[in-house]
């Protein structure tokens, strides 16, 4: 089995005018890494292409964070968010995402793309303690209810201030 990364401190920043893009196939399999992707998240192309997007998963994003990604963009929506991924050397990056559905000519989907720029600090710092509180109610709740528990927490935070998830995300 392959051994788990240690998450380290260690912080990459994005640069103003980075786009890091990739696309996959329907279910999620890396297809295409330019070479941004590939700098930040330390692994070479050849490690990245075939292999599943959650390669850079970082622990401490909630599940249900990407249940609400993979719901939106199945759905034939464009899903924007903030995504705190980690490196093949255990760091972290945090990016603003906007995933998008590619459609065949009849119509379905045939893959995903993502672009991912630079995140102002001052909205990381915001979303950080409700992913945080995101995934201690995923944590408590254990896996079978982990996804309802984290969204429960989402969407306590999206009446309190009265918006959308959309909305939200582009309040921060
Ligand atoms: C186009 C596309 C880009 C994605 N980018 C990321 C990403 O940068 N980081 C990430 O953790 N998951 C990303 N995901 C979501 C992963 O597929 C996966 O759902 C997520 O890492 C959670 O892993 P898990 O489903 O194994 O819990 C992306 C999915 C798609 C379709």
């Amino acid at each position: 089995m392959k051994r788990a990364i240690q998450p380290t401190s260690i912080e990459r920043k994005m640069r103003e005018n980075d786009f890091i893009v990739s696309k996959t196939n329907p279910k999620g399999i890396i297809t295409y890494g330019n070479p941004i992707f590939i700098e930040f998240s330390g692994y070479t192309e050849a490690e990245l292409l075939g292999s599943q997007h959650n390669i850079i998963r970082h622990p401490d994003m909630p599940r249900a964070a990407f249940k609400l990604a993979w719901d939106t963009i199945q759905s034939g929506r464009e899903f924007f968010g903030y995504v705190k991924n980690m490196s093949k050397d255990g760091g972290f990056y945090w990016v603003f995402t906007h995933i998008t559905p590619d459609f065949g000519a009849a119509g379905q989907i045939v893959g995903y793309t993502s672009v991912r720029r630079c995140p102002r600090a001052d909205a990381v710092a915001k979303i950080e303690p409700v992913y945080r509180a995101m995934l201690a109610a995923e944590q408590a709740a254990g896996a079978r209810l982990a996804i309802e528990a984290g969204t429960a927490v989402l969407v306590d935070v999206m009446k309190q201030f009265e918006l959308s998830y959309e909305e939200l995300v582009f309040a921060l």
